[in-house]
C-alpha cells in the first residue's frame, strides 16, 4: 500500500487481548474491559488433545458474542478442525484460525470457512516450519506464527521463532497478499517491537494485558510500541 507521497504506509497494528488470562467467572466484565482499546478478542479453544490444556467451546463463545461489539479471533487448537471450525463462523467469529498441524486440506478448509462469512486463519506451531505453507497464503485471511508452543498461556516468548515471520512477511510482500501476520505467546511490552520489526501485525496478549491493573491501558500501550516498532522510530 502506497499513501500518497508515495512512501509505504503499513496498517496500524492489532491488538488482540486473550481471554485465556482473564477470570473465567467475570468473563463478560473481563471482555467490556479492553472493548473500547481492543481491535480483537482473542479466544483460544482448546480439546486436551491436539494440546494437553482444556479451555472453553462454542457455547461460551455464543454465549460471549452477545455481550461485546469486538470481533472474535478464535484461536482453534484442536484435532479436527474440518468438524468444528465452520461452528465459530456460524456463530458469528470474525477470524476462525486452525492449526496447520491438524488438518490435511486447509484449503479447503479455508474456503469452508469464507463462505460461511467468517476469515481464515492458518496457525503454525513451535516446531512446525513455515515453508511448506507459504503457496497456500493466498487462501487465508491471516497467519498466526506461534511464539511460544501452544497449550498454555504465560510462556517465555521465544525469539527464534520470529525467523518465520520474517520469511512470511518478506513472501506477503512479495505476492502483494492481503493477510495479516499474527504472533501469540509471550508477547509483551518488552517483546512486541521485536515481533513488529520481523513484521507482525497483529498480536495476541493475554498475560500482559489481563495481568495489568488497567487491562485496556496495556493494550493501548503495546499498540503504541508496535506501532513505533514498525514505523522504525
Ligand atoms: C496459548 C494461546 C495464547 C495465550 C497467550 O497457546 O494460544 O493465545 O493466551 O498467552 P500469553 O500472552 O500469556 O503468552
Ligand atoms: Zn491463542
Amino acid at each position: 500500500m502506497r499513501s500518497y507521497t508515495g512512501r509505504v504506509t503499513v496498517p496500524p497494528p492489532i491488538v488482540a487481548p486473550s481471554i485465556l488470562a482473564a477470570d473465567f467467572a467475570r468473563l463478560a466484565d473481563e471482555v467490556r474491559a479492553v472493548e473500547d482499546a481492543a481491535d480483537w478478542l482473542h479466544v483460544d479453544v482448546m480439546d486436551n488433545h491436539f494440546v494437553p490444556n482444556l479451555t472453553i467451546g462454542l457455547p461460551v463463545v455464543q454465549s460471549l458474542r452477545a455481550v461485546t461489539a469486538l470481533p472474535f479471533d478464535v484461536h482453534l487448537m484442536i484435532t479436527d478442525p474440518r468438524r468444528w471450525a465452520p461452528g465459530y463462523a456460524d456463530a458469528g467469529a470474525y477470524n476462525v484460525t486452525f492449526h496447520a498441524e491438524a488438518c490435511d486440506n486447509p484449503v479447503e478448509l479455508a474456503r469452508d470457512l469464507r463462505s460461511a462469512g467468517a476469515k481464515a486463519g492458518l496457525a503454525i506451531d513451535r516446531d512446525t516450519p513455515i515453508e511448506p505453507y507459504l503457496e497456500i497464503l493466498p487462501s487465508f485471511d491471516t497467519l498466526l506464527i506461534m511464539t511460544i508452543k501452544a497449550g498454555f498461556g504465560g510462556q517465555r516468548f521465544i525469539p527464534q521463532l520470529l525467523d518465520k515471520v520474517r520469511t512470511a512477511r518478506r513472501h506477503v510482500a512479495a505476492g502483494h497478499l492481503e493477510l495479516r501476520i499474527e504472533v501469540d505467546g509471550g508477547i509483551a511490552a518488552d517483546t512486541i517491537a521485536q515481533a513488529a520489526e520481523a513484521g507482525a501485525d497483529a498480536f495476541v496478549a493475554g498475560t500482559a494485558v489481563y495481568g495489568a491493573d488497567d487491562p485496556a491501558e496495556a493494550v493501548r500501550r503495546l499498540r503504541a510500541l508496535a506501532g513505533r516498532a514498525a514505523a522504525g522510530v
